[in-house]
Parts: structure tokens; sequence; C-alpha cells
């Protein structure tokens, strides 16, 4: 499962490892020239086009979530990687702003559970965009400032809320999954071949720029049939992906705004990790203009609208550092449950 972003580096050496340590790396900055870059369509014989299925999402239900025609997105695969999938930023111009403000304003309100919360009261963590945007929206004084919540916002999770300590979901700590995210992953799923995806999970990171996360396998979901997906926005990032063997040497990649990874089949195991945060490519930070310009196609969506000035100053300051990830899991399989846990009485009979 993921783990929180974090400076902290793993122990044991492995080709992973060595691999991570190296784009981690800052002094002497490591030679970026063998990542993999999907936005730049050069041709490798690594990358292979990914099939869609055009015809089983309309321009309308794309368009209601933020995204261009299927029949425009450019997807990929990678040789040897069955079942993963690379979405080079399907979103239409002007609704990536929607995303990040759901990921900053939105999202990290209650009852979404955040890393806040293991050591402040509810009432403190309550208005997270709130009670920053005040001193987030002031001129830089040059004086050292103390951190903002949303600056010291590490993650949130969504739907059935994932324990980082027993790395485990479970039926009674759940909140409603957002309508909207979950629209977006309905839509994806369909369009790359899934049927009846159901985001129940989500997980959202958020990286400033000296941040990584370590390497793991997203695994405690209980039924993994069905794809996990990732969903970039701000900052660009160094994306691993290696094999089924912690140690198995990685592919890197650039994920940048508005990026997309559908990881199914044999993909949907596959350690991975995030060991550096790069700045967005020039003309990128086009981001920064999005909240003001929008296709025409999304004057109809009733999911993506309008982020207004007010919220789009603090949001684009944020992202101008930072990278927000999204991922989403389906936790349980049609008609699965979670296994029942004994009455606590019965647990400590048990242990006597
Ligand atoms: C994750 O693996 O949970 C997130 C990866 C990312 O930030 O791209």
């Amino acid at each position: 499962m993921a783990k929180m972003a974090t400076s902290m580096v793993e122990t044991g050496e492995d080709a992973f490892r060595k691999i991570f340590k190296l784009y981690k790396r800052r002094n002497p900055p490591p030679d970026f020239s063998d990542v993999i870059d999907f936005s730049k369509g050069v041709p490798s014989d690594k990358i292979i086009p990914a099939k869609l299925d055009p015809a089983a999402v309309s321009d309308v239900e794309a368009a209601r979530v933020g995204l261009q025609p299927v029949r425009n997105w450019r997807a990929f695969g990678l040789q040897g990687y069955q079942g993963f999938i690379f979405i080079s930023n399907p979103f239409l111009l002007g609704s990536q702003s929607f995303w990040v403000r759901q990921c900053l304003k939105t999202y990290p309100q209650k009852p979404n559970v955040c890393n806040l919360d293991m050591h402040m009261s509810p009432s403190d963590t309550q208005d997270i965009w709130g009670k920053s945007v005040h001193s987030l929206s002031l001129p830089p004084s040059g004086k050292r400032q103390p951190k903002t919540l949303l600056e010291r916002l590490r993650w949130v999770t969504l739907g059935y809320h994932y324990n980082w300590d027993t790395k485990t979901y479970s039926a009674n700590h759940y909140s409603p999954f957002p309508a909207d995210l979950h629209s977006l992953s309905y839509q994806v799923t369909t369009a790359c071949g899934f049927s009846g995806f159901n985001a129940e999970a989500g997980i959202l990171n958020y990286y400033r720029s000296d941040s990584s996360l370590g390497i793991h396998v997203d695994e405690s979901e209980l039924d993994h049939s069905q794809p996990l997906l990732s969903f970039s926005f701000g900052q660009s990032a160094i994306f691993l992906l290696g094999g089924i063997h912690r140690q198995d040497p990685p592919t890197a990649m650039y994920m940048h705004s508005g990026d997309m990874m559908v990881m199914s089949g044999q993909s949907r195991l596959l350690y991975h990790a995030v060991p550096c945060i790069v700045p967005a490519p020039q003309g990128q930070t086009a981001l920064e203009i999005e909240g003001c310009s929008q296709d025409s196609s999304l004057l109809n969506s009733t999911v993506v609208v309008p982020v207004s000035g007010e919220d789009w100053v603090l949001c684009s300051r944020y992202i101008q550092s930072s990278r927000v990830n999204v991922t989403v899991r389906q936790v349980l399989g049609p008609g699965q449950s979670f296994p029942e846990t004994p009455p606590l009485h019965q647990r400590n009979d048990a242990r006597c």
C-alpha cells in the first residue's frame, strides 16, 4: 500500500533501491536522459501503443468530467509491463484547475481523514483551506513564517480510509467516496476497457519539492481484478515502476500534470516509488492560465465547474512548487465483504 510522501530512506540494498537513491540524489544531480517522457512522443522500443475503447465513453460523458474525447487520448503501454497504461494528460483545457481545487480545498474536508488528524483535534483540522488562505495569499515577506495547515498536508484518505498502521481497510472506517472523482475514475476505466469500476478508496499524496515516496506495492485491497488508478497534478515526478520482486530494477518515467496511470493485470501488484519531484516543463505550467481559459466543451459540464479567481490564486501558487497525486482503488469485488472482526471480548478471550 502507498506510504505517505516522505523523505525517509528505505533499508536494504538492491537494484530498485540503487536507482531510487540515484534519482533522489541532489548533488551532483542525476542524469535524467534515460527517463521516459510520454509527453514528448519520442519513439522508444520500450513504448507501445495502448488500445482504448473510444466508443465506450461518449464525448459528452468525457467532457462532463473534464476529459477530451477518448479518440484524442495519447495512451501508451510499456514492453514487459502487461496491464500498464499511461495516458498523457487527456484533460480538456481549463479542467485540471477544477481537480486541483478539489484536491486542495474540498477533499481535505471532514469527514475525510488526513495526516494532521493524527495529532490535532477534528475542530483544528476542520477547515484546512480556510485556515491557510490568509497567510498563503500574503506576498512573501522574506521572514520565515510558520507553515500553514495546507503546507503541512501530506495525505488525505477518501472512502474506505486506509489504516497506515494495520495496512488494511475496514467496513466501519468509511465515508462516502466523492461523486465527482468516482465519475472521473469510472469514465477512465471504461475507456480502458474495464466494466463496472467502483471507486471505493482514494489516497491523496501531497509532495513538496523535496518529498519522495518509498518503494511499495498496493496490495491491501481485497480484490485486485480491477485496476489501480493514478492522477497527477502540479509539478512533475519521476515515477519508478519495478517488478513483482522488490529488488527488480525499475523503469523510470516522468509524470506530468494531468497524466494518468492505469495499473491492472500483472501490473496491478508491481513495486513502484517516487524518488523525486522535478519542475514541470516550460509551457506545462500553463496550468496557471487554465484558471482563466476553458475549453468550450466544459460549458455544459455538471461535474467540472469553473474555479473562482480567488480560489485559483491560491491553487496555482500551491502547485508552482508542489505536486498532488490521487490514487483510486476498488477495494471489494462484486458481492465481496470485509472479513468479520470478532467482537473485542472474543478477541481478548482468544489471546488468554
Ligand atoms: C502511490 O503509489 O501511492 C502514489 C504514486 C505517485 O505519487 O505517483
